[in-house]
């Protein structure tokens, strides 16, 4: 390993003795390492102690004006290539995710500019509190890896997740943190380049009144999965997505919806694309009268009567499109007969592809699918896997079929990856 900067901040508890381990493994590793002690930490383990096995002096408060003037707090947290917190209490964490700066420890992880692991260690009750899962959470979301704390028996007599990885684990993970990245193969190089993919995902809303809508068990998930997939085969990607609460992919460009109607109008503003993939399960009727008024109840025990007006076929539409993408592919949910049903919605629709699943189990909303791609050539059926394997497996079925094509016209080239 080369000579690598860690930052490491030691916390109050019991588990603050296994850092001293962590020290000495860090610097038979080749590592430089640098100890801030809380004050809680103080009371488990010494200055001295982490002084003497790091060979570096040991920072404990934040008004040690000596060392604000030599070298400041500021510059302390970032001359450093990683800062780890170990242990990570409850209360440390807490004040990290809130972005509270009251002693040197909290000022340097405020102040840095450098990755951050928080190691934690805590009572099991401590560690699933509400409170704890929500401030891991918060921090995650920032960016900060937080390791998941062993499970075992603990200090304070309990058994459960809580206690702190043990030091070679912890140094694992450092390495693995301060592992040079693997660099990403040149935009040209990457199957998908310069094309560009369109894929819808997700449900479709639509009102009855201001507070009701009709909508369907769709997670988006597996849209999703193609999305991202295509995006990392170095397509320019856009996702018009129906209501989900799921992240946006890395570099692609999302256009939330919420009707048919509007993915409708989305998809046409998106085009020109190479390759449509549509996945949105788009709901087939709207309610013909969806009023700005709430529905009441009348009394009667009557309830009103919903009238229906089926919505405008997206992918059938495509295909007509004078602007059609090269290839167009559309899925089919269905719960018998999964290949006849896909066969004829392929020849109805006008889809190159027709990519079909057996809905009758959990799919909707589940982590795999056993999808069948059925084509003018035939039907191609791939076995039960997780949807961001079948997404792998379409995204590269399609750079395949589209790489002795033009692009389309007007597709920019591709931006990504940086
Ligand atoms: N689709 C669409 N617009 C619609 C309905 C469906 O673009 N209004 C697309 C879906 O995104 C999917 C394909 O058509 O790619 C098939 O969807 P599915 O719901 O299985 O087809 P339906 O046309 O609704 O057929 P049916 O309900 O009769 O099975």
């Amino acid at each position: 390993m080369l000579q690598k900067r860690i930052l490491l901040i030691v916390g109050g508890g019991i588990a603050a003795y296994k850092a001293c381990e962590l020290v000495r493994l860090i610097r038979k590793g080749g590592g430089d390492v640098t100890c801030v002690l809380t004050e809680g930490g103080a009371h488990f383990v010494t200055a001295m102690t982490l002084a003497a096995l790091s060979e570096n002096p040991v920072h404990t408060t934040l008004w040690d004006l000596k060392n604000e003037v030599e070298m400041g707090h500021i510059q302390l947290s970032r001359q450093a290539d990683l800062v780890v917190v170990c242990p990570a209490t409850a209360d440390l964490m807490a004040r990290m995710a809130a972005g509270i700066a009251d002693d040197l420890a909290t000022t340097l992880l405020l102040a840095t500019d450098k990755p951050v692991m928080a190691v934690p260690a805590m009572n099991v009750r401590m560690w699933q509190h509400a409170a704890t899962v929500r401030n891991v959470a918060t921090l995650r979301a920032s960016g900060v890896t937080v390791l998941e704390p062993d499970e075992g028996a603990m200090a304070c007599g309990e058994f459960g997740p809580g206690r702190l990885p043990e030091p070679a684990a912890v140094w694992t993970a450092i390495e693995a943190a301060l592992a040079p990245r693997q660099p990403l193969p040149a935009a040209a190089a990457l199957p998908l380049a310069g094309r560009h993919v369109l894929v819808t995902a997700g449900p479709t809303h639509e009102p009855i009144d201001p507070v009701r809508y009709i909508a369907n068990r769709s997670s988006g998930r597996q849209g999703f999965a193609i999305a991202e997939a295509a995006a990392r085969a170095g397509a320019r990607v856009t996702l018009v997505a129906g209501p989900v609460a799921l992240p946006t992919p890395p570099r692609v460009v999302r256009v939330n919806v919420e009707t048919a109607r509007e993915m409708a109008a989305a998809v046409e503003a998106a085009l020109p694309a190479d390759v449509a993939v549509m996945v949105a399960a788009v709901a087939d009727w709207r309610t013909a009268d969806a009023g700005p008024h709430k529905l009441k109840k009348d009394g009667s025990g009557t309830p009103p009567p919903l009238a229906l007006v089926e919505n405008p076929d997206i992918l059938a539409n495509l295909c007509r499109n004078p602007r059609r993408p090269a290839l167009v592919v559309g899925f089919a949910a269905e719960t018998d007969d999964v290949i006849a049903h896909a066969v004829a919605k392929r020849a109805r629709k006008g889809a190159d592809w027709i990519v079909a699943n057996d809905v009758s189990g959990d799919v909707m909303g589940g982590a795999t699918n056993a999808v069948h791609i059925v084509a003018a050539d035939g039907v191609d059926s791939l076995p039960e896997m997780p949807k961001e394997h079948v997404a792998e497996a379409l995204v590269a079925r399609i750079a395949q079929t589209l790489s002795p094509m033009a692009p389309a016209p007007s597709t920019p080239p591709t931006e990504f990856p940086a």
